[in-house]
């Protein structure tokens, strides 16, 4: 008899990770140990008797293990799709990790308007691409100032005019007296998948997209009951 060939899946660590354990559960994905809570970046884990590893990494990194071959499926948010735009399939809108990619700011400046044409500001973010992008559109020359994470500190010490960064609650935004000036996209989590596996191992990627479709078609029929 032939052996099945393990299928990799890389999961995006932090809050996101929260909801995607339940869309997992339903569609019969199973890690062997918590996800959560172990230091293992490598589980083994079963798919209706398929084996399965899951990789637990760095939201951004997950686009770059699937274009790259390493995980086969992944769980990619549209904001880093966007940005580092992926050779990748995109199956799936799992419909979770809803939040919006925003230009925001102090609330005096954003109130005074938007920055006019011709006009320079610095923009704190880690979406250079999408900012540079959008403020080129808008005639706005913008000085990107790449940060890793806390965007919102930026204008706090005078260092930026604007962050561009995702919102959710917008908590973090009205903490530090900031206000969102503009939406530039909504934002929710994608599967995404590597092309090469699509052809190779067609069987098995096709029942976990069709097991995480149900999954997430019974969590939007859950959610408005
Ligand atoms: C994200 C984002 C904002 C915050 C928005 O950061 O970058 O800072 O969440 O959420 P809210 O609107 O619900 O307050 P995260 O906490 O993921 O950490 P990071 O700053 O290290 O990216």
């Amino acid at each position: 008899m032939k052996e099945k060939q393990t299928l990799t899946i890389a999961l995006s660590k932090g809050r996101i990770l929260e909801q995607t354990l339940p869309l997992l559960a339903a569609a019969g994905l199973q890690p062997a140990e918590d996800v959560q809570t172990t230091r293992k970046l490598m589980v083994d884990g079963d798919f209706h008797g398929q084996p399965v590893r899951f990789l637990i990494i760095r939201a951004a990194d997950v686009c770059t293990y699937v274009e790259q071959g390493a995980a086969d499926l992944g769980i990619a948010g549209r904001d880093s799709l966007l940005e580092y735009r992926p050779q990748v399939y995109e199956p799936l809108n799992l419909n979770i990790g809803r939040c919006r990619l925003c230009v925001c700011g102090p609330k005096a400046l954003v109130e005074a308007g938007a920055p006019a044409r011709g006009s320079r500001i610095r923009i704190a973010t880690k979406y250079d691409h999408l900012a540079s992008e959008y403020f080129l559109s808008q005639g706005v020359q913008a000085e990107i100032i790449h940060l890793y994470g806390s965007m919102e500190l930026a204008p706090l010490v005078g260092m930026a005019e604007r962050i561009v960064d995702l919102v959710e609650t917008g908590g973090t935004l009205r903490a530090n007296g900031l206000v969102e000036e503009t939406t530039l996209y909504d934002i929710s989590s994608r599967l995404i998948a590597n092309p090469a596996s699509f052809a190779t191992k067609r069987e098995a990627v096709g029942q976990v997209i069709e097991g995480l479709r149900q999954a997430v078609e019974g969590n939007v029929v859950g959610e408005g009951a």
